[in-house]
């Protein structure tokens, strides 16, 4: 028999968390499978970034709020700097809404 709707997914690909970025007071999504660098440059927001695979530290910034998980088992952060908040956008993905700082986060032209 087949079910009226289409049954409720649980694709990670499907849960996208808010990201309110600061000082530039600008709001974005992302997904749990998408890094918050990839998700802030598709709402035209560049963070900065060198690398991109966690290891450079160019893109360092503070989540104020949320948490994040990333793909690798260890970025490039201490402990102490992850209990401080401090996360790398480049790798990191939300796992809830989140409130990041980035002071040289650039609105892009659109
Ligand atoms: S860009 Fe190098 S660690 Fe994020």
């Amino acid at each position: 028999m087949n079910a009226p709707f289409p049954p409720a997914t649980t694709d990670a690909e499907h849960v996208r968390h808010v990201v309110k970025l600061l000082p530039l007071h600008r709001e974005f999504t992302a997904s749990t499978t998408q890094s918050l660098l990839q998700a802030a440059l598709q709402a035209g927001i560049e963070l900065p970034s060198s690398c991109r695979n966690g290891t450079c530290r160019a893109c360092i910034c503070r989540a104020l709020s949320g948490t994040v998980a990333y793909p690798m088992a260890w970025p490039g952060l201490s402990a102490e700097e992850k209990a401080e908040g401090w996360c790398l956008p480049c790798v990191a993905r939300a796992q809830s809404d989140l409130v990041l700082e980035q002071p040289l986060a650039l609105a892009l032209p659109g």
